[in-house]
């Protein structure tokens, strides 16, 4: 039977906003001092599994097992096929009898919940196709610095507004829609109508911004979703796996480029944000992405420090049951 529950990072929400606060607040002090804190001290080995593509992901979590005083365990999703040689439970089992946390980076969330299920240790969402939590755990901090930085009263982010632009279906849209209105603040997402929040998640996020003051919007115009925000983000229009649609994608998206004249439209203080890779000249363009308002080297510089916040808040979850 599935291992007994330890709190894990699938989706946004698996916080609550208070959580998110504090993992955010953890995450500007390790960045202060990046030793802060020694939760696989050891060292204690922290599995770091990829079935997709990755760069900044491997990088960043590699650096922060090891900063965190672990032993980073790169385990090759080439080799290790799980879900195809065998079954998420079985390997799930197997990496819970040996090692302190699991990061993992595959295609469906379903994987990613067995894996938290029957492992017993705590599973992180490296991303998936439906979310990538870590990424916007380190977008908000990036916009919280960005607008003044943390104070008694928490990051500067409850009731600044986020606006998204491009693929309203993808893991960046879904990840922004549940942790910014975590964050408490307004998300307008622009995007085609056939490319829009999938239904439930997008009921979840506008639950969430009810309990915290937010509100959620979706707009098929994408300067709708622009005017007056404080901070910009787009993603590619071609996600991992949907390589072979890229022709047919790409040309319903034109519209949704992140370019100089739509980001005119947010509040002359606004940042852009950018996951990367960015493909210039497709969502966004060279003039916006290689210009003053962008943050986006930050931005991935604060997965690290991001990411050593919830693998530790994780780690301290785990002391107190
Ligand atoms: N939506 C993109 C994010 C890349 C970090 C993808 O899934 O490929």
């Amino acid at each position: 039977s599935p291992a007994p529950r330890v709190r894990s990072f699938l989706a946004d929400d698996d916080l609550t906003s208070a959580e998110q606060r504090e993992v955010l607040e953890l995450a500007a002090a390790l960045k202060a001092d990046r030793h802060a804190e020694q939760p696989f001290a050891g060292p204690r080995s922290v599995a770091i599994i990829f079935d997709k593509p990755t760069l900044r992901t491997q990088v960043s979590f590699t650096t922060g097992v090891a900063e965190l005083g672990g032993y980073p365990l790169m385990v090759d999703g080439n080799l290790a096929k799980i879900g195809t040689r065998e079954s998420v439970a079985d390997v799930a089992r197997v990496l819970g009898r040996q090692v302190a946390a699991i990061i993992w980076r595959t295609f469906h969330q379903s994987d990613l919940e067995g894996m938290a299920a029957w492992s017993g240790v705590p599973v992180v969402n490296a991303l998936t196709d439906d979310y990538h939590p870590c990424q916007v755990l380190a977008d908000l901090l990036t916009i919280a610095e960005h607008a003044g930085g943390f104070s008694a009263s928490g990051p500067a982010l409850a009731g600044r507004t986020l606006a998204y632009v491009g693929d309203g279906s993808n893991n960046m849209a879904h990840s922004y829609l549940l942790g910014a209105a975590l964050a408490g603040m307004d998300v307008h997402v622009g995007c085609p109508p056939q490319f829009g929040p999938r239904a439930d998640v997008l009921a979840r996020a506008q639950a969430i911004a009810a309990e915290t003051g937010a509100h959620v919007s979706v707009h098929d115009d994408p300067r709708l979703a622009v005017v007056g925000a404080d901070a910009v983000a787009t993603d590619t229009w071609v996600s991992m796996g949907q390589e072979g649609d890229a022709d047919k994608r790409e040309e319903v998206f034109v519209p949704y480029q992140l370019d100089a004249e739509l980001l005119d439209l947010a509040d002359p203080s606004a940042v852009v944000l950018h996951c990367l890779p960015a493909y210039r000249g497709k969502e966004i363009t060279s003039e916006v992405l290689d210009g003053p308002r962008a943050v986006v080297w930050d931005q991935a510089e604060n997965r690290l420090h991001a990411q050593k916040a919830i693998l530790t808040f994780l780690a301290r979850a785990g002391e107190r049951t």
